[in-house]
This record gives structure tokens, C-alpha cells and sequence, in this order.
């Protein structure tokens, strides 16, 4: 496995290894990987002769006051386990390589960053269109996997590449958990030990959620007031960001769920704030 850190570098391979022929999978990470990324790596692996995996801790997606200088890293650990899943290229830029002091320009795509995870982190989206933007023209690639625990990420990046014809086939490949049901997250690290005995509560939640729309309850504003509910007597002490009910592709808020609806939510549980989501269909 090669490490590379340079932008120009990687491009110009990239485009040369195109030029053979070659069939270029992309995952973008920020790092301190888990099984949910090696899932992503696996799921590229299958489909192309050369895995690129992207190691950058964006800065233009972090708000003021969020956890950017305490992102967890390990790059020792993460080459490891990269070159274990049959990674041929860890992209590992610096800041400074990625953005100019004067970087200027942004993509944005408001009508999919309006809700949700968006309305608590005003600039997230714009940050991670624009890098992975940026990591799509860097890394030339045909194929990108990227996880649905982040699943308005996803929506915002299939509509970007839609409206700006970027030719790259963006898959989106399931949440994994450990067996208690919390989905993986580098943020995991964050819980304490009473925390993360709650918080597997978070997918409960979202199950019960599904099984009374299973019985008939169509009503969102009744399915997350019950939801919030559960959420104060079984994950005490977390705040809620946020309880959406929403289309599961241009993520506007249902009032009623009456065909495939997705239920995201986000909360604060200690110094962590982990999402999670379930896809319902009716
Ligand atoms: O999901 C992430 O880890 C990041 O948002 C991404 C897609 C790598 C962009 O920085």
C-alpha cells in the first residue's frame, strides 16, 4: 500500500491508472477506522482494481464549538488495518494541502442541508460537498461507497453529483453495529461505560418507532413525541438534537408516514453526539 499526501501527486496517478483502463473505488474517510469503515473498504474492493481510501479530518465541516482538535486519530492504526482490507492508496493530505488561505470556493446544496443534522451544523454540508468534491477530483474515482449512519450525507452527495454531472457512481452501503445495536462511530470513544450501556437505546427507540407504525400510527407528531419519551427514560441524561421523520430522499419532513419514511435522529449522549436512523416502509 502506498501513502500518499500530496493532492497533485495522487491526481496525476489517477488520472494515468484512468487512462489504462483501470476502475478507480473511492471511500472518504476522516479516520480511526472501525468495522463500518472496513465495510466500506470491502464493498469497493469488490468492484474495482484500485482502492483509494481518503484519511482527512475536514475542517470545513466543523461549527465553532465542535469536536475538530479532539477528533480521535491513530494513522499507525489506520495503515495497518487499510492495507489489511486490500487498500492499494491511503490518501493522507495535510490542511494546508487541501485548502489555500484563500480557498474561496464552495458547494452547496441547500435544499437537502436544510433539515436535520443541518440545522444544528449551518456549514456542515457545504464543508463535506465541497471536500468531497475536491476528494472526487483529486482521486478520479468511478466508484465512491460511503456509510448510511450518515444517510443526508449520502442524499446530499447523490443530488451534488446529480445536478453537477460528476461521473462517479456514489453507493451507499448499511449501517453496522456492534451486537448491542449502537451503530459504529469513530465518536463511540467519547462514551463512558454507563453511557454506552444506554445508548443502544437509540436504535431501540427508532425500532419501536417502526413497529407502531407496523400497527397502524401514521401521525409523525405522535411517533416522535412517543420516541422522545423513550429516549428521556432510557438514555437519561442525553439531549435531543433533533427527532425527524423525513422523505428518505429529498429529506423533507413528512407529516404523516404513509409510503418509505426515514427516521433520523441525533442526540447528545455525554461528549458525544451520535446519529442514527431507520428506514421505514409501509
Ligand atoms: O463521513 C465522513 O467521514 C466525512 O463527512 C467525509 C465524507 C469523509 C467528508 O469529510
Amino acid at each position: 500500500m502506498e501513502i500518499i499526501s500530496n493532492p497533485q501527486e495522487l491526481q496525476t496517478l489517477c488520472l494515468m491508472l484512468r487512462s489504462e483502463g483501470k476502475k478507480i473505488g473511492l471511500v472518504p474517510t476522516m479516520g480511526y477506522f472501525h468495522e463500518g469503515h472496513l465495510s466500506l473498504m470491502d464493498a469497493a474492493r469488490k468492484q474495482c482494481d484500485v482502492l483509494i481510501v481518503s484519511l482527512f479530518v475536514n475542517p470545513t465541516q466543523f461549527g465553532e464549538n465542535e469536536d475538530l482538535d479532539a477528533y480521535p486519530h491513530d494513522m499507525e492504526r489506520d495503515s495497518i488495518l487499510a492495507e489489511e482490507h486490500g487498500v492499494d492508496i491511503l490518501f493522507a493530505p495535510v490542511r494546508d494541502d487541501m485548502y489555500f488561505d484563500n480557498h474561496s470556493t464552495w458547494v452547496e446544496v441547500p435544499d437537502l442541508a436544510a433539515n436535520l443534522c443541518g440545522k444544528s451544523r449551518p456549514i456542515h454540508f457545504r464543508g463535506v460537498a465541497t471536500v468531497v468534491t475536491k476528494l472526487f477530483m483529486t482521486a478520479q474515482p468511478h466508484v465512491a461507497v460511503f456509510g448510511q449512519k450518515d444517510w443526508q450525507q449520502l442524499a446530499v452527495i447523490k443530488r451534488m453529483v446529480r445536478d453537477l454531472n460528476i461521473p462517479v457512481d456514489v453507493q451507499g452501503h448499511e449501517i453496522v453495529r456492534e451486537d448491542s445495536g449502537l451503530a459504529l462511530s469513530s465518536r463511540n470513544v467519547y462514551l463512558t461505560e454507563e453511557e454506552k450501556a444506554v445508548a443502544p437505546n437509540i436504535q431501540k427507540g427508532l425500532q419501536k418507532m417502526r413497529d407502531q407504525v407496523a400497527a397502524g400510527e401514521s401521525d409523525a407528531a405522535k411517533l416522535k413525541q412517543d420516541l422522545a419519551a423513550f429516549y428521556a427514560a432510557a438514555i437519561p441524561g442525553s439531549i435531543i438534537d433533533y427527532i425527524e421523520i423525513v422523505h428518505p430522499e429529498n429529506i423533507n419532513i413528512l407529516k404523516k408516514v404513509e409510503d418509505s419514511a426515514l427516521c433520523a435522529v441525533a442526540l447528545q449522549v455525554g461528549k458525544a453526539r451520535l446519529i442514527d436512523n431507520l428506514l421505514i416502509k409501509v
